[in-house]
């Protein structure tokens, strides 16, 4: 079982993340969670704290000689902006966040509450799904993500080229749409607001049967979309088609079935093609060997420098929501914690299937999974031919 815990507050000393059950084997590559750091810090919109913060990993623990043992890996991050006890308690809460309902739940101040809430912790989330495509990577699996829309503007990919998604200021696939999406983040800026979109993750190479339909919390397409639920103003997660299918008639969602010919033996659809993806790359909560596509959106950000309607804590009586320094559009971002956040699934969902406490065991796994499967294909053909 691959998993880990959070903690630290937004602006305590440090972010720290134990990630249990990670196979030994593997290269920790520093430069690659950094770089990964680096990019859900950018995106254009965002404030101040992105300027102060250079986030860069220590590993405290889980590694000899920079390789992976398979024992508990610790990562920590140190927070620039470490304030935290000379921070006030803001007086009237922000709707939108957990100030009241969490003041009220622990019967703490607001402080407390929103500097855990803080998608600051998103950066730990973004480390370990960093280091869960160094094992994917040695899989071949790959996993990316880009904005498909910002503020209402749509930004559908006009091509799979990464380096068009690194050179946008706003993370898309679509350069023709950049100019529109970043007017439109400084128009609500100007008038004191947020703004709010969808992005999108897609995973390639997954073998065909991660995940199960034989027990709901062991269906991948569910462990998804908990986990992209979780991530601090996401409102919505759909797989594949999503809530359009629900428009559409059977014959407009279900993915029609061929088979090739020539099959490669190393092919890890078996020869089995789909034209269309309409599942998303997952049918009765398993992988189907098409590319996942898991699309999430995520709200507008709730503290406004226009401050919106809120009462003050003491008096009862109508004040403003307190604003504190805070993003406009933290949308280029939320597509990187996305696609981390469902980069540690599919590792998961990996370590589960194939039981691996190696890197060289899970490979190992996965070519036997593969050989069964074949003779399975082959052996239930001629159940079919004789009938
Ligand atoms: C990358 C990212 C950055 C965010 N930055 C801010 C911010 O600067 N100010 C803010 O009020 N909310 C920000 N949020 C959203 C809040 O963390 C979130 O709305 C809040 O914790 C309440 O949780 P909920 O929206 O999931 O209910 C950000 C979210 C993400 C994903």
């Amino acid at each position: 079982m691959l998993r880990y815990l959070t903690a630290g507050e937004s602006h305590g000393p440090a972010l720290t993340t134990i990630v249990e059950g990670f196979p030994s084997g593997i290269v920790l590559d520093h430069e690659f969670i950094n770089f990964e750091l680096k990019r859900r810090q950018g995106g254009y919109g965002r404030g101040k704290r992105q300027t102060l913060e250079t986030d860069r990993i220590f590993v405290e623990s889980g590694t000899y000689q920079g390789i992976t043992t398979g024992a508990p890996i610790t990562l920590r991050l140190a927070n620039n902006d470490a304030k935290l006890e000379r921070l006030q308690q803001p007086a009237s809460p922000r709707g939108g966040h957990i100030d009241l309902a969490g003041s009220i739940n622990y019967q703490t101040g607001i402080r407390q509450v929103l500097e855990r809430a803080s998608a600051r912790e998103t950066a730990l989330r973004v480390a370990v799904g960093a280091l869960a495509k160094l094992l994917l990577r040695e899989l071949h699996i790959q996993v990316y993500g880009y904005v498909s829309e910002l503020g209402g503007i749509a930004a559908p990919p006009t091509t799979t080229d990464l380096a068009v998604r690194d050179a946008s200021p706003v993370y898309t696939l679509n350069p023709e749409a950049d100019p529109s999406i970043v007017a439109a983040i400084d128009a609500a800026k100007a008038a004191g607001d947020t703004l709010g979109g969808i992005v999108e993750a897609v995973v390639t190479g997954c073998p065909v049967g991660l995940g199960s339909h034989v027990q709901w919390d062991r269906k991948l397409d569910a462990r998804l979309a908990l986990a992209v639920m979780s991530i601090q103003a996401i409102k919505g997660v759909e797989i594949g088609l999503g809530i359009e299918a629900a428009r559409r008639p059977g014959s407009q969602v279900m993915d029609p079935i061929r088979h090739e010919d020539v099959v490669d033996p190393e092919d890890p659809r078996f020869g089995f093609r789909r034209p269309t993806n309409n599942a998303g790359g997952i049918e009765g909560g398993t992988t189907n060997g098409e590319p996942i596509i898991v699309r999430a959106a995520k709200k507008p950000i709730s503290t406004l420098a226009a401050r919106g309607p809120s009462v003050n804590m003491a008096t009862k009586a109508p004040q403003p929501a307190t604003y504190e320094r805070s993003d406009v559009c933290a949308v280029p971002a939320a597509s990187v914690i996305v696609e981390n956040v469902v980069a540690f699934e599919i590792a998961s969902a990996i370590v589960d299937k194939y039981v691996g406490t190696s890197l060289g065991a899970i490979k190992a796994a996965i070519r036997s999974m593969h050989e069964l499967a074949r003779t399975h294909l082959e052996e239930w053909g001629k159940t079919v031919a004789n009938g």
